[in-house]
């Protein structure tokens, strides 16, 4: 099944073609395109999205970046309907309308959840296709998906059954990284810049904060952790801005593993697994991975590239669907959840 899928949930536009094949028992999937173009320069005077400028800029790239697949035969359309910012999806959502009457009158158009995108990027992790062999190896599992929006725990049993664990009761991990990143003077997009800083920086010269690193549940917490790192600025103007970040950075990543590692257990699962443009932190992926071979369960993350936002896990997501017979209405849903 080759898959033709746009991504505007924010502030890339993304769109990608992907040959799927294997059913939901040995999901496969090739990548024959991938193309993300990014608005960081358009939103970064801003220190952050502003959604009608995301949107505008997704009207003016839709068309160049479809320009590049012009021609290809297809056999499903899939657009992301949620969650996001409603009027960057709503371009997703109207030109993936136009083309399909247009061009493809007679494939089916799937809307796909954003949030199932991160979830099944597990699937383009490098090793899955080898541990698939035998698929008793790999359920159940624990997922967290950490992005921009969300910080959610999830017990898979299998890759349709899944319940939620628990997730953030205030900001999303991403988020925190975002403001974090303000608070220092960083530029936009936040993440990647904390990264880079804290990578040379003392992650235990401050003690900040770890909210609900050890209540019983699965939930978390950062605000508070992003409050202290405001207070600690204003009280500490000479604060070495490496130390800083390494010391939040890690504070934020303690409480991820901690959660991810005691769920592993008490589910006694076969694998773990990380999503979501925070997937893309080094720290954080190195410290799941020790955890894994601690545990002797699998690690599963997709590269960089298909955890911060992207296409190509929106048809990974669609094929899911797809073969679930899932319906979605067409229509932009900003707060549409797992
Ligand atoms: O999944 P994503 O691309 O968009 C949403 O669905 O939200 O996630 C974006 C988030 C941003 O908050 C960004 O700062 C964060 O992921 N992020 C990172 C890193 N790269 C991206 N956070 C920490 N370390 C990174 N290397
Ligand atoms: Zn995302």
């Amino acid at each position: 099944m080759r898959i033709l899928a746009i991504e505007t949930s924010c502030d890339e536009t993304a769109l990608a073609l992907v040959e799927a094949s294997g059913g939901l028992k040995k999901p496969k999937f090739k990548v024959l395109k991938n193309i993300v173009s990014s608005q960081i320069a358009v939103h970064r005077p801003f220190g952050g999205v502003v959604p009608n400028l995301a949107k505008r800029e997704h009207l003016k790239n839709l068309p160049i970046l479809f320009e590049k697949i012009f021609g290809v035969k297809i056999d499903v359309v899939a657009v992301t309907v949620g969650p996001g910012l409603e009027p960057a999806l709503w371009t997703g959502v109207n030109f993936a309308k136009e083309i399909h009457k247009e061009y493809f009158p007679k494939t089916p158009i799937i809307g796909a959840n954003h949030l199932e995108g991160h979830l099944y990027s597990f699937l383009l992790a490098k090793n899955h296709s080898n541990v698939l062999k035998n698929i008793r190896m790999i359920y159940p599992a624990v997922h967290l998906v950490a992005s921009g929006g969300h910080t959610i725990l999830i017990l898979m049993k299998s890759l349709t059954n899944w319940r939620k664990l628990g997730e953030t009761r205030d900001d999303a991990v991403g988020e925190v990284f975002d403001k974090v990143a303000r608070m220092l003077g960083l530029s936009y997009p936040g993440g990647p810049e904390v990264e880079r800083l804290a990578g040379v920086g003392n992650p235990d010269a401050i003690v900040f904060p770890r909210p609900m690193m050890s209540t019983k549940d699965y939930d978390f917490s950062f605000s508070g952790l992003k409050t202290s790192v405001l207070y600690h600025l204003r009280d500490n103007p000479k604060a070495r801005k490496q130390n800083v970040a390494a010391s939040f950075q890690k504070a934020a990543i303690d409480t991820l593993v901690v959660k991810t590692l005691r769920a592993a257990k008490e589910f006694k699962a076969k694998s773990i697994m990380l999503s979501g443009g925070v997937a893309s932190n080094r720290t954080l992926r190195k410290e799941l991975k020790v955890i894994s071979r601690k545990l002797s369960v699998n690690f599963f993350a997709a590269a960089k590239k298909f955890n911060t936002d992207n296409a190509v896990m929106i048809a990974v997501a669609a094929y899911i669907q797809r073969l679930r017979n899932k319906k979605r209405p067409l229509r932009a849903q900003a707060n549409l959840n797992l």
